[in-house]
């Protein structure tokens, strides 16, 4: 599939994980992509694997001139058609009866905050091009509970309303925006969240992969690209009637515990057969 074939992407968070497995996937399609992100070592790997379709700017989505800067070369370069705001950490770890006004103020902006600062960026630039599309990043935690800590979960429940209210409100310039749910995706999140780094980061990363293979119905982990092909339908035209809505894609996790093909976790009745037989 061709779907991006002269068509210009900015990818927030391009350097790692999500981030990174959306620009080359764009970049398959025949997108040229402009990433930002704040890991400058990360990021010029990924120009280098982009087949020179891939540029980057640093920019801190933290500050809105960086955001606005980084909009403003995309444009200067040709224009934007596709956005993906995408960048995060997980903030602050705290507890509701924990949380201190800095560290909620940190992590809201982080992942919400950069958000709208991102799509008003760039939705002047983008109706002046006659249209584009956005998708957000949100979470399965945007969902549920227990999948991640408060301040996390409830920027990413923004993010999600957030979403609609910008599909609303930039219908009239064609442009759609959408945002996707990861459920449990290996990458770098976890560690970098928490600060492990070097040879420990890849040993702390190899147990997050035993996790998430057990973490849902689906028997295996979830991937980057898994994230990356729902980011590119939706910035397609092949969702050229989808707008103010997401797709989750979590392997199943968010229909429950069970695991029909995992005989370590039996389902109640199956563990009752000891008692009846
Ligand atoms: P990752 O750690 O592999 O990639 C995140 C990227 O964002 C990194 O390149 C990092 O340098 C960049 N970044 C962090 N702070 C930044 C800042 N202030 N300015 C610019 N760039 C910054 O993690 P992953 O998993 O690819 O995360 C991407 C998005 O997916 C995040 O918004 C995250 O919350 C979300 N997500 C991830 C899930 C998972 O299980 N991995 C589940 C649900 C949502």
């Amino acid at each position: 599939m061709r779907r991006f074939e002269g068509k210009r992407a900015v990818v927030t968070g391009g350097a790692s994980g999500i981030g990174r497995a959306t620009a080359l996937r764009l970049v398959a399609e025949g997108a040229e992509v402009l990433i930002g992100d704040i890991d400058d070592d990360g990021a010029m790997a990924v120009v280098g694997e982009g087949d020179g379709r891939i540029a980057y700017q640093r920019c801190d989505v933290m500050d809105p001139s960086d955001i606005a800067a980084l909009m403003a070369t995309a444009h200067a370069d040709g224009g934007i058609d596709a956005l993906f705001n995408n960048a995060g950490a997980g903030g602050l770890r705290a507890k509701i009866d924990e949380i201190d006004v800095a560290g909620w103020d940190m992590t809201q902006n982080l992942l919400l905050r950069s958000v709208a600062l991102g799509i008003r960026a760039a939705a002047p630039l983008m109706a002046k091009r006659g249209g584009g599309a956005i998708v957000n990043t949100a979470s399965i935690a945007a969902l549920m509970s227990g999948a991640a800590p408060t301040a996390y979960s409830v920027a990413k429940a923004g993010v999600l309303h957030l979403s609609k209210m910008a599909a609303a409100d930039l219908a009239q310039h064609r442009i759609r925006v959408n945002a996707v749910c990861p459920g449990f995706i290996t990458t770098n999140i976890f560690t970098s969240t928490v600060g492990i780094e070097g040879e420990k980061r890849d040993q702390a990363n190899r147990m997050i992969a035993r996790m998430a293979s057990n973490a849902q119905p689906v028997a295996r982990a979830g991937r980057p690209e898994d994230i990356a092909a729902a980011v590119a339908y939706l910035l397609s035209d092949d969702a050229a009637f989808v707008t103010g809505t997401h797709i989750l894609i979590d392997g199943g996790m968010a229909v429950g515990m069970r695991h029909s093909w995992d005989p370590d976790t039996p389902g109640l009745f199956d563990s009752l057969q000891t008692f009846t037989a």
